[in-house]
Parts: C-alpha cells; sequence; structure tokens
C-alpha cells in the first residue's frame, strides 16, 4: 500500500520533470522563431521561468517521495498551487489584454494597415508609453526590419504592384511605409513621396519620413503593429499554456491523492470504506479521534 502511492507520487513527479523540459524548450524556440518581434524578448522570460521552476519544483517532489520527506512533500503541493494560479492567471491576463483590435484590410492591397486607434487597454498604454516606445523603437530601428523588407533585382526596386501583393507582417505594414489613406507615391519599399495637391487629415501621414532611420517609427500605425504582432504571440503562448494547465490540474490532483493515501497509512488510520470521504479535511480530522 505504502509502496503503491509512493510510486504515484514519484510517477507524478517524473511526469512534471519530463513536462518542464518542452516549457523550456519552447521559451527558447519563441526568442529563436520570432526574429522580427526582437524587442519583445522579454516575452520567452517567463516562459523558461516557469518551466525551471517546474522543474525545480518536480525534483523537490521526486526526492519527498523517494525519501518519504513529508515537508518536501508538503512544500511541492503548495509550489505546484502556486504554479497552476499564475498559470491560470496569465491565460486570463494575456486574453484580457489582447482582446480589442486588429488590422484594416485595404483596397487593392494584400497587407493590413494598423490604427492605433483600433486598440485599447493597459497594453495599448504601456507601449504608446513614451519610455516604452522610445526603447520598442529604438529596438526596432537596430533589428533593420524594415531594411529586410527591401528586393531589388540587379538594383531596381521590385514595382509597386509587387508590393501591394505582398502580406507584411504587421510591424513591417505598421512602421515601415506610410498609411495607404495617405496616397504617397511608391519609389521602393521605404521611400514614399507626398503626391502633390493632395492633402491629409490622418497625422501618420504628417509623421511620415523618407529618412530611413526614422520612417513611421513615430507613427500611431507602427504602435499598432506592434500590439497587433504582440497579440498574435501571446494567443500562442496562451494555447500552449491551456495545454499546459489541464496537464498540471491532472498530475496535482494525482499527486494530491498519493499524498493523502501516504499520510493515512502513516497516521495508521484504518481503510475506510468509502475512500471519497477521506478527501475533505474535517473527515480526515474526525476519524483521528
Ligand atoms: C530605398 O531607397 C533608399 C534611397 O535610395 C535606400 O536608402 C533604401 O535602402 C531603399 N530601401 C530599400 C528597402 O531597399
Amino acid at each position: 500500500m505504502m509502496r503503491a502511492s509512493n510510486t504515484v507520487l514519484g510517477l507524478v513527479n517524473f511526469t512534471t520533470f519530463l513536462l518542464s523540459i518542452p516549457i523550456l524548450a519552447g521559451g527558447i524556440w519563441l526568442s529563436a522563431e520570432a526574429n522580427q518581434t526582437d524587442c519583445m524578448r522579454f516575452l520567452q522570460w517567463p516562459f523558461i521561468a516557469l518551466g525551471l521552476f517546474i522543474l525545480v519544483i518536480s525534483l523537490m517532489g521526486f526526492a519527498g517521495a523517494c525519501y518519504r520527506v513529508s515537508w518536501l512533500l508538503w512544500l511541492y503541493l503548495f509550489a505546484m498551487f502556486l504554479v497552476i494560479a499564475t498559470l491560470f492567471s496569465l491565460i486570463v491576463f494575456a486574453f484580457a489584454v489582447t482582446s480589442k483590435g486588429a488590422g484594416r484590410p485595404v483596397i487593392n492591397r494584400s497587407y493590413l494597415d494598423f490604427y492605433l486607434s483600433d486598440y485599447s487597454g493597459w497594453l495599448k498604454d504601456r507601449v504608446s508609453d513614451k519610455d516604452y516606445w522610445a526603447k520598442i523603437s529604438s529596438c526596432l530601428r537596430e533589428a533593420r526590419i524594415c531594411r529586410k523588407i527591401g528586393r531589388s533585382v540587379g538594383g531596381v526596386p521590385e514595382s509597386p504592384d509587387l508590393f501591394y501583393l505582398r502580406h507584411l507582417s504587421p510591424i513591417q505594414s505598421g512602421c515601415c511605409k506610410p498609411p495607404t489613406e495617405c496616397s504617397y507615391t511608391y519609389i521602393n519599399e521605404t521611400v514614399w513621396n507626398p503626391s502633390n495637391g493632395i492633402t491629409v487629415a490622418e497625422s501618420d501621414c504628417l509623421r511620415w519620413s523618407n529618412d530611413q532611420d526614422q520612417l513611421c517609427y513615430s507613427c500611431g500605425s507602427c504602435k499598432a503593429g506592434v500590439l497587433a504582432s504582440l497579440k498574435k504571440s501571446w494567443r500562442k503562448v496562451s494555447v500552449m499554456n491551456i495545454f499546459l494547465l489541464v496537464i498540471l490540474v491532472i498530475l496535482y490532483v494525482a499527486g494530491l491523492a498519493a499524498f493523502r493515501n501516504n499520510r493515512r497509512i502513516d497516521n495508521n488510520e484504518p481503510l475506510g470504506e468509502n475512500r471519497m470521504t477521506k478527501l475533505q479535511p474535517t473527515r480526515t480530522h474526525l476519524t483521528l479521534f
């Protein structure tokens, strides 16, 4: 009996341990995959931290189960509970914060245009904050994201018609070209001249600069592009987190059951006829007297 529940605990912890490896790998993959969201590197850290934390916890639970150290097991169950609660809040937070906003389709263009006014809430305030935006935009500049969209054949830039057919990423669309409604004339991907006689109200049109270090980095559309890109990656991470949460809850319940079983044997409690009643702490207490 004693052996069996310890084996279950050991197995649960071993599975948890195995689980922490893909989480760590996921964090590293996320940073490698999201080449053009380099500036949102901070995204990977919660992942790697969580993976490491789960790894440590599972080793703790494993040692606790093997050597029957009950305070380690208590700590394990408590830490596991914290991880599950944190994960749950992270998922809710990620969905709440990215619930609003999307790119707008434009006539005769394959890419979407982005408008800051389509976004709202905490994440928008964060990204638009002066200090934060200075950091993000200088990082985008250094990452040469806009230089990378250039496609030329023998020194001649691609034609406007080809450019209009491209599927640009939100950041490329928001930061590297003026909004379509400015009706600027395409010269190359990152050089656009104002058309004569057309005045536009959209203030992003005035912020556009052909200076290759300025472009639309100060535009609202660039912030909106960053928000759209964050939304995409947070959604991806959240889907993975939901899977993780389900597995962790199952493991936690299994671990909890094994732990209770262990304790009952330690306390020399008689085997109850109805094991379910043992799950209620007050009942467990009553059976002691
Ligand atoms: C567009 O032309 C400008 C000026 O000739 C050049 O500096 C820039 O690198 C070109 N942009 C791209 C994306 O090729």
